[in-house]
């Protein structure tokens, strides 16, 4: 087992005092917050290492490439990826979905020819997909899910057809929790020879990820979502896909050689990453992996799943509040909405207490619209979190019935 108060010294912005009250911080699933040790790699990198990488002998340029080369190591090694080489350094998940949909879908979509998502994704993995169908002609599908926020799995086989050029859905869904399964979905595309992209933003902090294993050809995911710095993330891909990719974008240290008549590209994963990349925050995000590794990562997500179903039993308890989505894998993340108050208001209310919650479509408006609610309040909760901090968010949530004069 693992000390509470230890790990949460680990967490400097835990100190917090939001509005005169301790910080209690509860929108995980929006971005983590970091551990001292990725917050002193950042400051370290950038007092005794800064420099650019790839591109000179001095050794500090050197020592910058040997740093930023070892926590690309760190993530193959973490997501037990086959080849160092197939971990392509990205702003986030959006971008890793982006790239994809331009290299790899672009060149061989065909009008009439089908992209399948779901209903749960967010925005990131539907918007992409909807402009490289407009670009080529394409169609999007849809599948569909329940009441309780599950695919209709049913429905899967009607929905991958000959047509269908790439299957893209969400490991976990940001708004409503739900795990999909994951792996079987996988397989059931890849009976019909259907490549597969994992949105795996929300699967980082929660699950440990095996990208042989799930056996996709595509993985995306963002550092911060998972106790790491902002603007970097991966996108892992299979090495004979991405072989075969043309190059996203074009700049410096994506070539091999350039002349105006005609230029050649450099091997991956450098093929795919044009220009001075995020050098301190992929080394920041090396750092967020070796202080999750050494965690008793068992004993963490035991106890993160206590405290979701205990925040869960004890919202259902409060009379006019509605939780959506009630999957029976889910992560620990709650969406609810409240009779007589606006989600917006409730994260007003509550911040007032020092408790942060996001409420809004969440990036997911089409299945906002499956629920028949324009946005809902949401609690997602990292392994730093405490009951004593659910006690303080019903008390705050009893604080937005008195304001509404609510039952
Ligand atoms: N995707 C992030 C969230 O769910 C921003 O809040």
């Amino acid at each position: 087992m693992f000390n509470i108060e230890n790990i949460r010294k680990d967490f400097p912005i835990l100190s917090e005092v939001i509005n005169g009250k301790p910080l209690i911080y509860l929108d995980n699933a929006a971005t983590t917050q970091k551990p001292q040790a990725v917050i002193d790699t950042l400051k370290h990198y950038y007092e005794h290492t800064n420099a650019n990488v790839h591109r000179s002998v001095y050794t500090l340029s050197e020592r910058a490439t040997k740093e930023y080369e070892a926590a690309r190591d760190k993530v193959q090694k973490y997501i037990h990826a086959t080849h160092r080489e197939e971990v392509i350094w990205v702003r986030g998940t959006t971008e890793a979905i982006n790239l994809v949909a331009q290299s790899f879908l672009r060149p061989q979509l065909k009008a009439g020819d089908e992209i399948l998502i779901t209903a749960m994704e967010h925005h990131a993995n539907i918007v992409p997909w909807q402009l490289v169908a407009e670009q080529t002609g394409a169609v999007i599908k849809v599948l569909p899910i329940n009441d309780q926020g599950e695919l209709i799995l049913d429905e899967l086989d009607n929905l991958l057809t000959s047509r269908t050029k790439l299957f893209a859905f969400t490991y976990i869904s940001n708004a409503i929790g739900t795990i999909n399964p994951v792996k079987w979905l996988i397989d059931k595309a890849h009976e019909k020879g259907i490549p597969v992209l994992v949105d795996g933003a929300q699967a980082l902090p929660h699950v440990k990820i095996n990208v042989q294993q799930l056996n996709c050809e595509f993985f995306a995911c963002s550092a911060h979502k998972g106790y790491g710095p902002t603007g970097i993330g991966v996108l892992y891909g299979k090495k004979e896909l991405l072989e075969k990719m043309p190059p996203y974008q074009g700049g410096g240290d994506m070539i091999r050689t350039v002349s105006f008549e005609k230029t050649t590209f450099a091997e991956l994963p450098l093929k795919f990453e044009a220009g001075t990349p995020n050098i301190a925050d992929a080394i920041g995000f090396g750092a967020a992996i070796d202080y999750l590794s050494q965690l008793d990562w068992k004993a963490l997500m035991h106890y993160e799943h206590e405290l979701f179903l205990m925040a869960k039993e004890a919202l259902k308890e409060i009379p006019g509040l509605r939780i959506i989505g009630e999957a029976k894998d889910q992560a620990s993340i709650i969406s609810f909405v409240m009779d007589g108050a606006h989600p917006h208001d409730i994260g007003t209310i509550v911040d007032s207490y020092g408790v942060a919650i996001r409420a809004s479509h969440h990036c997911a408006m089409p299945l906002m619209k499956r629920f028949c609610v324009p946005a809902t309040a949401r609690v997602s909760f990292s392994f730093y979190n405490t009951k004593e901090e659910i006690q303080v968010l019903l008390e705050a949530l009893h604080g937005v019935k008195k304001v509404f004069g609510l039952p």
